[in-house]
């Protein structure tokens, strides 16, 4: 049987360029995401079921009809807002559910898990750039149970040998147009698709925070482009193939832009002035978060190369294009 990877979340944002390019690999692709953007995704690469994750006849189903030779989990909800209003929807969808999916895993022995954890694990920098070895100190819900999640992968490593390696993503950005595939976030709460909407709808962008510790005092953030982030999975399965060790990495670029820098590059890009309106600091917005990912970079062989803003911005901008 054709060697399947089983992709909950896969028709998000970040699961459905890993899942493009774990198919074209030659990996059969089970997509099963139950669209809480209402998004599209008509691919025909991949097989994909409308079910919550935690559906365990579904799940039942899939892990006994097929030979699923790895789990990568990107089903979650991500809005770091609302995991503060909401915390028991996020505690449910994000770690209760992620435990029982590692369950059904164990109960079917398939044993390589790579997980969509986040930088939104560390809390408040203490020393820049962030290493996987910075204390872990989420200040938001959504940071919490990510690094929950993290701490049971760790006990079902050691005590069950489930092998996982967890990838935790700075921001996200960037799309692969010319496949039909960007970022569908409904709400969007993204800060480049709402730029570019901004500039192209000639509406007000809204700058949170101009009092922040920074050059320009506008908070800093590390862009790490999406196809880098999907390329980072299908070294993730390759080391969770060669080696029998489970790992934590960090996805970033080492640099960090600010939100008036990302501004002026948008402006640039696009020929035209953005209307901006300066708000107030939203709760738990740090000032700086850049990776040092040298962890990725001398276990796995990862390095950014889609990441440059240039190309980040032009991709989102030609998807966003393509959208409406
Ligand atoms: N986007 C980022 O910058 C970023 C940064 C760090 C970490 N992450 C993590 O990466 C993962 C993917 O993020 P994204 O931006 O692609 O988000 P996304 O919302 O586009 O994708 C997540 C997908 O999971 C699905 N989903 C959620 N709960 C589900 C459930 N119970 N059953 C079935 N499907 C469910 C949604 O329908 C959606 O398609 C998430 O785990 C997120 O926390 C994202």
């Amino acid at each position: 049987m054709q060697k399947t990877i089983l992709i909950p979340g896969g028709a998000g944002y970040i699961g459905s360029h890993t899942a493009y390019l774990m198919q074209k690999l030659g990996y059969k692709i089970i997509i099963l995401d139950k669209f809480i953007h209402n998004q599209k995704f008509d691919h025909n690469w991949a097989t994909v079921i409308k079910a919550d994750f935690a559906d365990k006849n579904i799940l039942e189903q899939i892990f006994t009809e097929n030979n699923i030779e790895a789990v990568m989990h990107f089903a979650a909800f991500i809005e770091v807002g609302e995991s503060v209003k909401k915390p028991k929807d996020f505690y449910e969808n994000n770690v209760i559910k992620t435990l029982n999916l590692l369950d059904t895993m164990l109960k079917y022995n398939v044993k390589k898990f790579v997980f969509s954890s986040s930088c939104a694990v560390y809390g408040n920098p203490i020393k820049l750039p962030l290493d996987e070895n910075h204390p872990t100190n989420p200040i938001s819900p959504y940071g919490k149970n990510k690094l929950i999640v993290e701490f049971a992968l760790q006990d079902y490593f050691n005590a069950y040998n489930l092998q996982y390696v967890s990838l935790r993503y700075f921001n996200a950005a960037g799309a692969l147009p010319t496949i039909g595939l960007g970022e569908q976030h409904n709400p969007e709460t993204h800060i480049i698709p709402l730029i570019l909407r901004a500039i192209k709808n000639k509406k007000i962008f809204k700058i949170f925070g101009s009092n922040y510790n920074t050059p320009d005092k506008t908070c800093i953030r590390d862009y790490i482009h999406v196809l880098d982030i999907a390329q980072a999975h299908v070294l993730a399965l390759k080391y969770l193939e060669n080696t029998a060790r489970s790992n934590i990495f960090n996805l970033g670029t080492g640099h960090g832009y600010s939100v008036k820098e990302m501004v002026e590059h948008a402006q640039k890009i696009c020929k035209q002035e953005l209307l901006i309106e300066n708000c107030d600091a939203r709760a738990g917005d740090v000032d700086i978060l850049v990776a040092n990912y040298n962890k990725a970079k001398e276990n796995l062989g990862w390095e950014p190369k889609f990441s440059s803003l240039d190309n980040i911005l032009q991709s989102a901008l030609e998807w966003e294009n393509r959208i409406k």
